[in-house]
């Protein structure tokens, strides 16, 4: 019941000629594959030739971040406002990335995630733990406590317009994929921690799993019960590879 979402993150890659040649090349797998939900979240200034490119293809748009503010004197900022002029449907927040290289907290995370709901997009919630915290059997305390975060500043039923992804930090670019069963035990005990907020929140809201994800890792991942999609890096950027993490959804 739950569709499968696949959305590949390029992060800070891309090039005019990158964004027609990937974009072109997914076009076909996305339409073959009609059962899953497919997303490309290109860096902000590829947004526009994004959306032109997308045009008349099932795969949504999505951005990597946002800021609180719909506009002002912010230097060097986006607003969820101005993505939406470009079709843009789905916003990350918190991605490790930019809690750990841009110092974001709990909180601030939160406020980005409310601010990408004021305007109507799907805020894309990026949760995980460090090696370090997953070494000392904290992995469930964080990610509660970064879930928590967002629930105590929108409410229970914000989370269910939004999608969750699991990233676990340690495997993030690293090549080190967490097992389905690693991921599907966190994946679970997320969905009973919300579940006991919100049984109806915790049946519908999809959780991606994300952290070097590929071709011949997705079908495992995809066949466990709470995992809903991926939200892939390294692997979206190679045509071929996303569009076999693509079908192992379908
Ligand atoms: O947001 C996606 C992500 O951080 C995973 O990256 O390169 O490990 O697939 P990667």
């Amino acid at each position: 019941m739950r569709q499968t979402l696949v959305m590949g993150n390029w992060k800070l890659n891309g090039s005019k000629t990158m964004v027609h040649e990937l974009i072109s090349a997914l076009k076909a797998p996305a339409a073959d594959a009609a059962s899953v939900a497919v997303a490309v979240c290109p860096p902000v200034l590829f947004l526009g030739q994004a959306e032109a490119e997308l045009a008349g293809s099932p795969i949504a748009l999505g951005a990597q971040d946002a800021d609180i503010n719909t506009s002002g004197a912010f230097t060097g900022e986006n607003s969820p406002a101005m993505y939406k002029e470009f079709g843009v449907k789905y916003v990350l927040v918190g991605h490790s990335e930019r809690r750990t290289l841009h110092n974001e907290s709990d909180a601030v995370v939160a406020a980005k995630f409310a601010a990408v709901l004021e305007q109507n997009l799907v805020p894309v919630l990026c949760i995980g733990e460090t090696l370090e915290q997953f070494e000392a059997g904290e992995t469930q305390a964080v990610v509660e406590r970064q879930l928590q975060a967002v629930i105590d500043r929108c409410g229970m039923e914000a989370l269910g317009r939004a999608v969750i992804a699991y990233e676990p930090v340690w495997a993030i670019g690293t090549g080190k994929t967490a097992t389905p069963e690693i991921a599907q035990g966190v994946h679970s005990a997320i969905r009973q921690f919300l579940a006991a907020q919100s049984a109806t929140v915790a049946a519908g809201v999809q959780i991606l799993y994300g952290g070097s994800v590929k071709g011949d890792s997705a079908a495992g991942l995809f066949a466990m019960e709470d995992i809903d999609g991926a939200l892939v890096g390294g692997a979206a950027l190679k045509a071929d590879e996303f569009a076999a993490i693509i079908r192992a959804g379908a």
